[in-house]
């Protein structure tokens, strides 16, 4: 009697794991090259007052610069608290001139319209769409102030462009891209304020804020005082003029400048990769990888449901099997036993968002890693669904 060979069944676990198996979301993985002992430059144990420090921040700033092609008549600032920080920053110095446009399609933009709503009490539209959908942009009123996300971390969900803010708006716009920022294009003419932090898609440490502000935004700035007070790590003004030390590195109060070496190590490699265009090509290729499986399995889906919409970094993923019972104890079960393998970690979907995972794709991530990592959801799924 001949021996039949079990056809190739996959339950069977995939043999090779990822070479780097970090798909967080925040922090995301590092730069590919790195190694600790390339921050050897920081000036550490000197004061970033001094000569040293000074010129790594002005660096840090003109980087950012060069790489993500922002406008020579645009300041850049490092600021305290991260992401958070910075948009915080922004609301709190420049909101409440005129009524404002809350946009929220996912967590972080609505833990914005809270600020705005039940913090700042500042007379407000709110607009917002269910996980997987996107406000539509050109229904908004651009003659009041807008704040919104390029990229819903927690959804998946972007913006597809800037198309519908005017360019001739009375309002500014404050735009949250931390997961956007050296992952998208971002059309600077129609962003007033724009903020990321290290952390996310260059992969640096978090604690530090990027503030993007536009000439208008710096107008606002200087011809408005709003009514309730402001800490000093919020002050961006002094004695009603701009504090234009912030835009060259003389931050607030001290930064960490381990950090800051970071960050330029993660610049350098991000131009050495081809710069913005080389990252938005290695988060696009991540992305279509994963494009490629979804397309070739019927049990998972993207929870963005327009395509044009599908974020290229927090790619977030819904289980579609109508066998699954208990959909959050099915994902949570899915990304434990990824983890457990050392085939993915951290791909659980953000804990305010609908069931799922979450892998992340900005261009810190290899494809061949993304690539390794598929047929472990494929073994992973196919275990917990027969478990
Ligand atoms: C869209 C968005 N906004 C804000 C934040 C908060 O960032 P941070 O913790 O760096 O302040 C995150 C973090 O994931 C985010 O994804």
């Amino acid at each position: 009697m001949a021996i039949t060979q079990p056809a190739s069944r996959p339950d069977t676990k995939p043999v090779a794991v990822p070479a780097n198996p970090r798909f967080s979301s925040g922090p995301c993985a590092k730069i590919p090259t790195f190694d600790l002992t390339k921050l050897g430059d920081a000036p550490l144990g000197r004061s970033h007052r001094a000569a040293p420090g000074k010129a790594k921040l002005l660096e840090a700033i003109e980087t950012t610069r060069e790489v993500l092609g922002v406008p020579a008549d645009y300041r850049i600032g490092i600021v305290p608290a991260s992401d958070t920080g910075a948009f915080e920053m922004a609301m709190w110095s420049l909101l409440g001139e005129r009524p404002t446009e809350m946009v929220a399609w996912e967590s972080f933009g609505a833990g914005w319209v809270t600020d705005v709503v039940k913090q700042l009490k500042i007379e407000a539209q709110v607009h917002t769409a269910e996980y997987g959908e996107i406000v539509d942009m050109a229904a908004l009123n651009y003659d009041n102030d807008v704040c919104f996300t390029w990229n819903g971390t927690t959804s998946g969900v972007r913006m597809a462009n800037g198309d519908a803010i005017p360019a001739d708006r009375a309002g500014l716009t404050l735009c949250d891209a931390t997961s956007a920022a050296f992952a998208m294009d971002l059309p600077w003419d129609k962003l007033d304020v724009t903020t990321f932090s290290w952390q996310k898609v260059l992969g640096g440490e978090a604690a530090h804020g990027m503030l993007i502000l536009s000439p208008r935004a710096v107008e606002r700035l200087e011809s408005y005082t709003p009514a309730w007070p402001l800490p000093k790590i919020f002050r961006l003004t002094k004695g009603g003029k701009l504090n234009e030390g912030i835009f060259k590195g003389e931050t607030i109060n001290t930064p960490s400048m381990l950090c800051v070496e970071d960050y330029l190590l993660a610049l350098d490699w991000a131009k050495s990769v081809g710069g913005l265009k080389g990252l938005i090509a290695r988060a696009d290729a991540n992305t279509a990888a994963i494009a490629e499986f979804v397309e070739a399995h019927d049990w998972i889906d993207f929870l963005a449901t327009d395509p044009a919409t599908r974020s290229n970094t927090s790619v977030c993923l819904k289980f579609t099997d109508d066998r699954i019972q208990d959909g959050a104890a099915f994902a949570k079960a899915v990304a434990k036993r990824l983890a457990d393998e050392g085939a993915a970690l951290d791909v659980g979907a953000y804990r305010d968002a609908p069931p799922g995972l979450r892998i992340w794709c900005g261009g810190t991530v290899e494809t061949a890693d993304i690539e390794a990592m598929l047929p472990w959801l494929e073994w992973a799924f196919e275990a917990e669904i027969n478990a």
